[in-house]
């Protein structure tokens, strides 16, 4: 360990291989300063002690008293071993459900046994963000940050908001007007971070959010943070471990600034490179139609990763279309109504590493996804019922087989959007629609109601 606690086992690296530059864990950095590109952040294994068998992590849930073994992002600490124990922050985080749902199964076309839903809503701030969040604050402690922001469809502002406050930094976020769920506005007012609504879309407030950041010297918690994402990885592990440390045949995802998509890719890559699993599941990652920005780069420009060298004249190309448009984002599932994703290029690394797919679903789609899984499940917000809906296309096109197995990553909370689901029963929008009944007060009446 270094004199600042962290670990020179670990660097941060730039992910163009024909930059490649490497710098310290004590530096905070967001993008390459040499070249722009992403950067990762790299263990030396050899210096790790990695346990021999994933199994091996579950004789922490003994000793469930230490806060770190309690914490489901850092019972997995070997696997992101970039900062002392010292620094490790937590609010209890990772304590989510990987359930079997045969009912959401069969409405996707899948047998029996087949389909597990990872319930990140379960998370203190009710999203998968706390995950991330949990490592990206530790970084942030570790080199003594003292005020931090974010931009923010939500969710990621929620979180912020309350880990912020757990260590004890100021906080701002940045939010498009009008563009963000109740729930999770209330969290951010509520939990203490500075709120600042911006005349714009999420675009507009990640671009701002980072040159606000580098003007004043904030540490920024957006996935652009390698911290971050090193905490999301957890998620994988935690399927893994909820199936008995078995890898199933797909993983699918939302995608929205595409964090996630990328830090699984990334676990895969390393659990694979560790020997800890011996095969890498595939992965689907769903758009929303109205935020399709992966899907078209992708299916319709033909954009690959092409060994860290992806074409950039298509995706200037294609920025430069929806600049000459003015093209804004638009779907009712909000947390992932992004146009411009900041880990596109990561993103491109995990669908190599993951021999993965993208797809867009509608909004109608998504709704009636998101009731069923309401009505057969724990519930979810909308962006991560476009993992159902995607599913059910990609069943339906044979793409997934229906004895497949596959674990859809459930990433928000039913309640951080409570306006759409009301208004989708309340006014009867689609399939599975389950309004209130009006009822004048007459006991007779009442009967004759709750008899039907
Ligand atoms: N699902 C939910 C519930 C989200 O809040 C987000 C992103 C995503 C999916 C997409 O995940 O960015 O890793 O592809 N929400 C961010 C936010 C953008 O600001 O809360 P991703």
């Amino acid at each position: 360990m270094t004199a600042q606690g962290h670990f020179d086992a670990a660097c941060q690296k730039c992910i163009n291989p024909d930059c490649a530059a490497t710098f310290d864990c004590g530096e905070a950095l967001f993008k390459c300063p040499r070249c722009g590109e992403l950067l990762d952040v790299v263990y030396d294994w050899d210096k790790i002690p990695v346990p021999s068998k994933l199994s091996d992590v579950a004789a922490r849930w003994a000793s469930r008293d230490n806060s770190l073994d309690f914490s489901g992002v850092w019972r997995f600490r070997d696997l992101l071993d970039f900062c002392g124990d010292q620094y490790k922050v937590t609010v209890g985080e990772g304590q989510t459900i990987c359930e079997l749902n045969d009912a959401v199964g069969a409405y996707a076309g899948m047998k029996p046994g087949r389909l597990y839903l990872q319930y990140e809503g379960l998370n203190p701030s009710g999203s998968f963000k706390d995950n991330g969040m949990a490592a990206a604050f530790s970084h942030a402690k570790m080199i003594g940050a003292s005020s931090c922001a974010c931009a923010s469809t939500g969710n990621t502002s929620a979180s912020v908001a309350l880990y912020a406050h757990k260590v004890g930094m100021k906080c701002t976020v940045f939010i498009g007007a009008g563009r963000i769920a109740f729930g999770k506005l209330s969290q951010a007012m509520d939990y203490g971070a500075r709120t600042i609504q911006i005349k714009g879309d999420f675009d507009d407030c990640m671009r701002q959010v980072q040159s606000v950041c580098s003007e004043l010297g904030l540490y920024l918690l957006n996935s652009l943070n390698p911290f971050r994402l090193e905490g999301q990885k957890s998620i994988m592990y935690r399927i893994i471990e909820q199936r008995g440390w078995r890898v199933p045949d797909w993983i699918v995802v939302p995608g929205g600034n595409l964090g996630n998509s990328s830090a699984f890719g990334k676990a895969f890559a390393e659990l694979k490179v560790l020997g800890l699993i011996s095969r890498i599941p595939r992965m689907a990652i769903i758009n929303a139609t109205g935020a399709r920005t992966l899907t078209d780069l992708v299916n319709e420009k033909g954009l690959r990763w092409n060994g860290g060298r992806p074409a950039q004249k298509i995706i200037d190309d294609y920025y430069a279309d929806l600049q000459a448009r003015g093209f804004s984002p638009h779907t009712c599932a909000s947390a992932i109504e992004i146009a411009r994703p900041v880990n596109l290029k990561k993103v491109l690394r995990s669908i190599d590493i993951c021999n993965g797919i993208v797809r867009a679903v509608t909004d109608r789609q998504i709704c009636d996804a998101k009731a069923v899984v309401g009505m057969h499940g724990l519930g979810c917000e909308p962006a991560s019922a476009a993992t159902i809906a995607g599913l059910k296309d990609l069943i339906a096109a044979g793409t997934i087989g229906p004895d497949e197995t596959v674990a859809c990553v459930l990433t928000g909370h039913p309640l951080k959007d409570p306006d759409l689901t009301v208004g989708y029963h309340k006014e009867k929008r689609g399939r599975f629609s389950n309004p209130p009944v009006e009822s004048p007060n007459d006991l007779a009446k009442i009967i004759e109601l709750v008899r039907k």
